[in-house]
């Protein structure tokens, strides 16, 4: 029998191809060790790595993700695209730690080509974490095929998501500290609440009911959801036409 210390999880690491992966190759013709986890994919700048990317990643059964780009304000292209990704990596583990995915799980660190040593080090660190959690689903203690099908859900929300960042939720300041205390403040906490949490608990009913009509009070066994909350947006989804109820009381899918 496989024990928790046999272990080996997968790790997908999205580096850039100007600093990220460069110190990467060093520390790999350096001979620095660290666990053999990672698969990487080499991409021009880290904020090509879209939040699709990310849950899809997840989805497709990952035990984390990296995300490793040049050090802020070294980025290659203008704007920045590493405060692109450090705005992602952010709504990112938000969403994750709403769909009951441990945002431990994703991490994103700035790495020049000469950093070989700091290379290994955070693979070393990352990659103890994530053994730590164990096999996606395993430490959130939800199934893996019910996780993935709610990462399937975000990922389809993707689109809308970066309409509300565009509109609603741009960061006013490009610094470090500016993006951490946006994401961490009152506000952000409300619209995103309003805008996206919203959304993404209306479309994993949706999504539910569209596989398997059912009855108002088995939903949020089904989806780990509080039942007010599925009464208040059952309410919204009936009165826009989304959803109704057959003769039976059982929910289904109007479009
Ligand atoms: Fe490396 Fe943009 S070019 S993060």
């Amino acid at each position: 029998m496989a024990t928790a210390s046999e272990f080996k999880p997968t790790i997908v690491g999205f580096l850039c191809n100007w600093c990220c992966y460069g110190g990467a190759d060093l520390a790999g013709v350096s001979r620095f060790q660290y666990p053999p986890y990672l698969r990487v994919i080499r991409l021009m700048c880290s904020g090509r790595v879209d939040l699709q990317f990310i849950f899809r990643t997840f989805a497709k059964k990952a035990d984390g993700v990296f995300i490793g780009g040049c050090h802020l304000n070294d980025c290659h292209y203008n704007p920045e695209g590493n405060y692109d990704a450090m705005g992602n990596t952010l709504m990112a583990r938000r969403i994750l730690e709403k769909l009951g995915v441990n945002p431990e799980r994703l991490r994103l660190e700035w790495v020049s080509a000469g950093e070989g040593t700091r290379f290994a080090e955070i693979m070393n660190e990352f990659s103890a974490k994530v053994k730590s959690l164990g096999p996606l689903g395993s430490s959130e203690k939800v199934p893996v095929a019910e996780l993935a099908s709610r990462l399937q859900v975000a990922e389809e929300l993707v689109p809308y998501i970066k309409l509300v960042e565009r509109e609603r939720l741009r960061v006013p300041v490009r610094t470090e500290e500016g993006y951490k205390q946006f994401f961490g403040s009152e506000r952000f906490e409300q619209l995103f609440d309003e805008l996206i949490l919203d959304k993404l608990v209306m479309s994993r009913i949706m999504g539910l009911v569209r596989r398997h009509p059912l009855q108002a009070h088995e939903i949020p066994g089904n989806l780990d959801l509080d039942p007010a909350e599925v009464a208040r947006h059952l309410r919204q989804l009936t009165e826009r036409g989304l959803l109704k109820f057959d003769r039976g009381q059982t929910l289904v899918a109007a479009v």
